[in-house]
């Protein structure tokens, strides 16, 4: 991490979470301090607790005051692919058709270093603006896409989880890599950059069908000889994909099975969408310990089906899960957005998705996901200052609607279904301010709510 001399503090209301609202229920999980000073040395957090508490730590720190919004962790976006921020809003397909039409497309332009450099910056630069401060990200094939994304990450100090994407079959021939020179070129990213700052390398098979068995067990070889890097694919997101995988690999039980059988299921693994898993699948996840990554708007984008909530974290056993926005499938890169898709997403399914349960998902849950959680996800001592400052005000009606929020919970739902980039106030990595919007919360009408967390 880059260090910085200067002291940095943040005070104002301020939430974080301290457990799994879905194991603990939704107030017993979290941290809700109305007056909250959070004092921040060399990037990380050295005290969090009223600012009555504290105030007399604070000499010599420069105090950045939001009285009238929200200090959150940053959110933590599980899964998304940085070179398709050009083909989001693409029309009227499904999956695969998708893929084959605009995605294949857009991302044979990463053979061009530059091209790479642009869409990086652009994209990083509005996961600031959304809040975003960690995001586990899909490159191309090409290793220089990969380069070009670390490196503008490196220059944002943000900490970020990317992969060169892994395909020998299924795709254009200008897209395919060989399951040796995958390896190949997988490995010497992962000592150019795993660990380097920030940086963080996830081993990344795109998804069964674009991989051949050579291939799939060259990642789980991989993997293997660099254990404490991650790994990223896509499982069981549409019902032609899926029969498509089992005409593929008729020999496996399932699509997990798929993965699993090459070694490439277990902590720091991480699979994308999962809509359709059986249950010897459920199990196997929960116990080897995978992450699932629930993409809704990608998932209402593309039609490809409903999440499981209900399976996924009321079972016997506690899945981790993180929200992600799958951008270009995902339709927004903001995590307000994601979490209103997600609670209508369960809502097809019977479920009532809380605003403290979305905001978990969004932040420490994600993080635990991603096993970062004693690093990002959540504001306590020691960990990595990447915080936001929440606009509850953000749009004319949000305010309006804002002025009858009785509870905490009551003005999170509103946030999570009204809100979008327009609510993100400020951002600040590792303890820097990286990014500050044009407008400052003074305009609100309603001026400072004090909310009561028990109601
Ligand atoms: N499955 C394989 N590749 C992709 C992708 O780029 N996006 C989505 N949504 N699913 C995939
Ligand atoms: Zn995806």
């Amino acid at each position: 991490m880059t260090n910085t001399t200067n002291k940095t503090a943040m005070r104002g209301p301020a939430l974080t979470f301290v457990n799994d609202p879905f194991v603990v229920g939704d107030v017993a999980a979290m941290r809700y301090l109305p007056d909250a000073l959070i004092l921040i040395d060399n990037g990380q957090i050295t005290a969090f607790d009223d600012y009555s508490t504290l105030k007399e730590q604070a000499a010599g720190y420069a105090i950045d005051h939001y009285p009238n919004a929200l200090i959150l962790p940053g959110y933590i976006d599980t899964h998304v692919h940085y070179p398709q921020t050009q083909v989001i809003g693409s029309y009227g397909a499904q999956l695969i058709d998708w893929l084959n039409t605009y995605t294949f497309v857009a991302e044979q332009q990463f053979a061009d270093t530059q091209h790479a450099k642009t869409v990086a910056n652009v994209f990083l630069q509005e996961c600031l603006r959304a809040g975003t401060t960690t995001a586990a990200v899909y490159c191309t094939v090409h290793p220089q896409s990969t380069d070009a994304f670390f490196q503008a990450a490196t220059e944002r100090n943000m900490r970020m989880v990317a992969g060169k994407v892994l395909m020998d079959r299924n795709a254009p021939a200008a897209l395919t890599d060989t399951a040796q020179s995958g390896y190949d070129d997988s490995e010497a990213l992962i000592k150019k950059w795993h660990g380097k700052g920030r940086n963080l390398y996830a081993i990344t098979p795109r998804f069964a069908p674009s991989s051949t068995e050579a291939q799939l067990e060259a990642a789980g070889a991989l993997w293997q000889a660099y254990p404490d890097t991650w790994m990223q694919t896509h499982v069981s997101e549409d019902r032609k994909e899926i029969a498509w995988v089992k005409e593929l690999f008729p020999e496996r039980a399932g699509y997990l099975d798929v993965y699993q059988h090459y070694g490439l299921t277990g902590p720091r693994s991480l699979f994308g969408h999962a809509i359709f898993l059986d249950e010897p699948e459920w199990e196997h996840i929960a116990a080897s310990g995978s992450g699932l990554c629930h993409c809704p708007t990608s998932n209402a984008f593309l039609g490809s089906g409903f999440f499981n909530f209900q399976r996924a974290k009321h079972g016997d056993h506690a899945i981790r899960v993180g929200l992600a926005t799958d951008v270009g499938g995902g339709t927004s890169l903001s995590m307000l957005q994601t979490m209103g898709a997600s609670y209508k997403i369960a809502r097809f399914g019977g479920y009532s998705l809380s605003a403290a349960k979305a905001f978990y998902l969004a932040t420490r849950g994600a993080a635990e996901t991603l096993y970062l959680q004693d690093q990002i996800g959540s504001i306590a001592v020691g960990m990595e200052a990447d915080l936001q400052v929440l606009n509850l005000h953000s749009t004319p009606l949000i305010d309006f609607r804002m002025q009858r929020c009785e509870s905490l919970q009551e003005a999170l739902f509103v946030q999570m279904t009204m809100g979008d980039d327009r609510a993100t106030q400020a951002v600040y990595i590792a303890g820097e301010l990286a990014y500050s919007a044009p407008s400052s919360d003074d305009a609100c009408s309603t001026g400072r709510r004090v909310m009561n967390l028990a109601t």
